[in-house]
């Protein structure tokens, strides 16, 4: 992708995405939700995909026709909201295989800390499609990305449903490479990291936890 950053500013995906921010939404209607808006955001971030032609017959004529190269694809969830996404995208692409990275923050260096990583091989070879639903402080999103590219990964995208400035200002700076696509970026960070105005936390909502 060209871009660095893309808003889907769809009308179906907003008024999904103000659906699920009320926080009226049960969590089966918050997850139906995610589910709805990853179809609509994957269709977005697939763009761009390398293509190339078959020769085929219609019932009327032969015809060259457009169809995928066939790059391979991963998808990578960041734990545990990223769960959320993962359904949505395998239904595009229902033949990419599936990673995930689990991070979780030290309270004491505030610095994030691999416990989960396992991921398809062969990354150098695939594009490499990493979801989590909020792009906050960016630390962990960055963090999996440098583990991805431990890992050999070269051509890697990042899918999110809400986005942070500070988040994006993060990414760009540690992984200029790396276009996101988002449906929205919110004002900013409150003191605990959470997003404002956004949803509140995308786990606990999406699993009733708390
Ligand atoms: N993670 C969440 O789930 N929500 C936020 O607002 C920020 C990070």
């Amino acid at each position: 992708m060209s871009e660095h950053l893309t808003v889907v500013d769809h009308p179906l995906v907003q008024h999904k995405l103000t659906l699920m921010r009320d926080k009226g939404a049960s969590s089966a209607e918050f997850r139906q939700l995610l589910h709805e808006i990853t179809l609509l955001l994957a269709y977005e971030i697939t763009r761009e995909m390398p293509m190339t032609t078959r020769a085929i017959e219609t019932p009327m004529e032969e015809m060259d026709a457009p169809i995928l190269a066939g790059k391979k694809l991963a998808l990578v969830s960041i734990l545990r909201a990223g769960n959320g996404m993962l359904d949505g995208v395998l239904e595009l692409v229902p033949s990419a295989r599936v990673g995930f990275v689990g991070l979780y923050r030290d309270e004491e260096t505030l610095k994030p800390v691999q416990y989960y990583f396992k991921v398809p091989e062969g990354l150098n070879n695939r594009l490499v499609i990493v979801v989590d639903p909020m792009l906050a402080t960016g630390n962990s999103s960055a963090a999996a990305i440098d583990l991805l590219k431990q890992a050999g990964a070269t051509d890697i995208r990042f899918l999110c449903l809400l986005a942070a400035p500070e988040g994006v200002e993060r990414m760009k700076e540690a992984h200029p490479d790396v276009p996101i696509v988002t449906a929205s970026i919110d004002r900013e960070l409150n003191s605990k990291g959470y997003i404002l105005p956004g949803l509140g936390d995308a786990g606990d909502r999406m699993f009733g936890t708390k």
